[in-house]
């Protein structure tokens, strides 16, 4: 895919754990990419020198910043600045409400202004919430139950709202625990890699529930690509695709794994699921972009965290 050829592509978020393997995906295809992070919740360095790599370090809640970003016209706008995730968000309920409604919000109306080709919007599997089906499919009826959860899917519908009011062009992705390298650890962030980390530093895994949770864990090249071809797919404006790889993996399984690909002798331990997380089981439905996006997942779970622990080998 070389679509992005000299185009001009803002990336908000575009520091994080997705944006910035995405920001790299996009100058290797030699387009021109303008980063807009407060870097707030990502590290500095993330990103590579690039003269083809501009990044504005600002608040998409800040008026002013985003009329000096907007100062030039964007061909794509991927709108992945977000607060990130769900117990951040039940801790912080306000400003998880400003970020990703208020701040997207904000940039889509700067955006329609433009009219890019597309405005990509990364939403969240958690959009589905706590219900009794296992598979989720666009068709799902979304019952969010966190914050995190309710303000990506109102983010979704603000996409709406601005095409309905101004013609902007969207695509809506539903990102699936998405992991690899870039994603740090942290009391607030995901599963893989704090189990990296502790296992790395010899301290236990501790899995909140029984082990037999399970996710639908999706290798960040998987994601970025998905989000690619759905920026670039003439068959999805005004959709929604789930992206994720179609398939379940228990919380114990990913802590044996890492055991064994870290060569670690750190011990697994339980802990009561947390309150604010009821969810068992969940996997995305992922036809609808196998169908419209040719869209296929290629990284199996254990190619994917022997890819991130080479990573983290590196960055711990
Ligand atoms: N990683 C996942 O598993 C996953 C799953 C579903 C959906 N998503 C969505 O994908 C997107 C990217 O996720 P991620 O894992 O890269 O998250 P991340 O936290 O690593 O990256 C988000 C980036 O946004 C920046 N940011 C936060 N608030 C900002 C603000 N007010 N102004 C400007 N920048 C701000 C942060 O500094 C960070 O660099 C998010 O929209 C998230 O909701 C991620």
């Amino acid at each position: 895919m070389n679509d992005f050829a000299d185009s001009s592509v803002l990336v908000t978020g575009g520091n994080g754990a997705v944006g910035c393997n995405l920001v790299r995906k996009l100058l290797d295809l030699k387009a021109n990419v303008t980063v807009l992070d407060d870097l707030s919740q990502s590290k500095r360095g993330n990103l590579p020198q690039d003269k083809h790599l501009k990044v504005i370090e600002g608040n998409i809640l800040n008026q002013r910043t985003l009329e000096k970003v907007f100062a030039r016209h964007y061909d794509y706008v991927f709108h992945l600045a977000a607060r990130f995730a769900n117990e951040l968000s039940v801790n912080d309920p306000i400003e998880d409400l400003k970020v990703n409604i208020q701040g997207t919000l904000q940039v889509l109306l700067r955006a329609a202004r433009q009219k890019p080709e597309k405005f990509l919007y990364s939403s969240s599997s958690s959009v589905y919430g706590h219900q009794k089906i296992i598979k989720f499919s666009e068709n799902t009826l979304p019952r969010p139950s966190t914050p995190y959860a309710a303000s990506k899917l109102t983010g979704e519908h603000y996409c709406n709202v601005i095409h309905e009011l101004y013609g902007i062009n969207y695509t809506v992705v539903r990102l699936s625990n998405s992991y690899g390298p870039f994603d740090p650890s942290g009391k607030f962030r995901n599963v893989i890699p704090n189990f990296m980390v502790n296992a790395l530093k010899k301290k236990d895994l501790i899995i909140y529930g029984t082990g037999k949770e399970t996710r639908d864990f999706t290798y960040v090249d998987d994601c970025v690509n998905g989000i690619l071809l759905a920026a670039k797919s003439s068959k999805s404006n005004y959709e929604v695709f789930n992206l994720g790889t179609g398939k379940e993996t228990t919380i114990r399984e990913i802590a044996s794994l890492i055991l064994s690909i870290t060569n670690s002798k750190s011990k697994i331990t339980f802990r009561p699921m947390r309150q604010f997380d009821h969810i068992k089981r969940r996997s995305m439905d992922i036809s609808k972009a196998k169908k419209l996006l040719q869209y296929e997942p290629t990284i199996n779970i254990k190619r994917g965290l022997e890819n991130t622990y080479r990573w983290f080998l590196n960055s711990v």
